[in-house]
């Protein structure tokens, strides 16, 4: 059993999650953890999302429960992963101030990930960014080698702080002894799932999201707003599927067959873009439904869910105490 890898992920409590962060991670991370050789723990990162919502505590502390109910719902077994909550193992505040001595603002400041975010966030932080969300970087390294994770599956944006991770443990090694163990970033999807309106990114602030919890006529009435070619005004106008979301998600929720056949359709000006969203409305309702369907249940029994976290809370804390014992006798803080 020891030779299982340790996979570290995690997500931020901002929101409810959707279904770009199903086919982005969530579809990955169940696939890895009922493949039998990982042994993954995945964080509610409550204490990096106060970073950038230090002003809205309610928020993630609401969202807390949601992501963990979005996890259960899609597949993330608690007795196959581990599911915490990040503020309540003390080890990572620890490490990160340990860590902070080994990181510079300069090479924060050029980490491409904290660089694009505070562009983003100029609602927020205006001119000047703090101090802790420039350096929740090295916040994320702690949650990593806390753990000593060795696999880490993000997205493509998280590759930078995967990097920034490595050289902290690469540093920490090379000062106090080989304690930290140096993780790998495992890309988690190909693709970033664009959001209804066309928008790259799919999200909250956006409005252009579907998510794992939304009802069939939420699901409905967002397709009905989806974005298709705008120069198809009627319904026997040729359309271009290549220019529009109703027929990128087919690609995503239809069958092989069903995407040619709306292409062609579409091409000839054979059918209608309304047509085209109720079968693709359809399609989304009935992949999501096992998901809505576990989701219902969670919701009705909080207590469960609860349980839940505080059990694989309670698991992570010992792992974490374990890693600080390391950590401490290295940097004779062992008293
Ligand atoms: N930064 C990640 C996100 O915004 C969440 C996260 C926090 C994380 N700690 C982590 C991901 C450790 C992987 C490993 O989605």
């Amino acid at each position: 059993m020891g030779e299982k890898k340790r996979i570290l992920t995690g997500d931020r409590p901002t929101g409810r999650l959707h279904i770009g962060h199903y086919f982005g991670s969530l579809k990955k991370r169940v696939e890895l953890q009922n493949s039998g050789l990982y042994e993954p723990y995945i964080l509610i990162a409550d204490v990096q999302a106060l970073t950038d919502n230090f002003n809205n505590p309610e928020k993630v502390r609401k969202n807390v429960r949601e992501v963990a109910i979005d996890y259960l719902s899609c597949g993330i077994d608690p007795e196959k992963s581990t599911i915490y909550i990040q503020s309540m193992i003390p080890e990572v505040a620890e490490l990160t101030v340990f860590y902070s001595n080994l990181v510079t603002i300069a090479r924060l400041q050029r980490n491409p990930t904290v660089k694009t975010e505070i562009a983003q966030k100029k609602d927020l932080f205006g001119e000047s960014v703090t101090y802790g969300f420039l350096g929740y970087p090295v916040s994320q390294a702690a949650d990593i080698t806390a753990f000593e994770g060795e696999v880490v599956p993000v997205g493509e944006d998280q590759l930078p702080l995967i990097e920034q991770c490595r050289e902290i443990v690469r540093k920490f090694n090379s000062i106090y002894g080989e304690v930290l163990v140096e993780p790998q970033a495992v890309l988690s999807s190909g693709k970033r799932i664009k959001g209804l309106d066309g928008n790259e990114k799919m999200g909250k602030s956006l409005g252009n999201a579907i998510y794992l919890s939304d009802s069939e006529e939420e699901i409905t009435k967002k397709v009905m707003g989806a974005v298709t070619d705008p120069s198809r005004i009627r319904k026997d106008d040729k359309g271009n599927p290549e220019i529009c979301m109703v027929s990128y998600y087919h690609n995503l929720f239809s069958t092989k067959e069903e995407c040619k056949i709306v292409c062609e359709e579409c091409r000839q000006g054979q059918r209608g873009c309304v047509a085209c969203k109720k079968q693709l409305a359809n399609n989304i309702i009935n992949t999501l439904k096992p998901i809505r369907e576990k989701r219902k249940y969670y919701e009705e029994n909080p207590e469960i869910v609860d349980k839940i976290l505080m059990d694989g809370t309670k698991k992570a804390q010992e792992v974490a105490k374990q890693t600080m014992k390391k950590v401490k006798k290295a940097m004779r803080l062992d008293y």
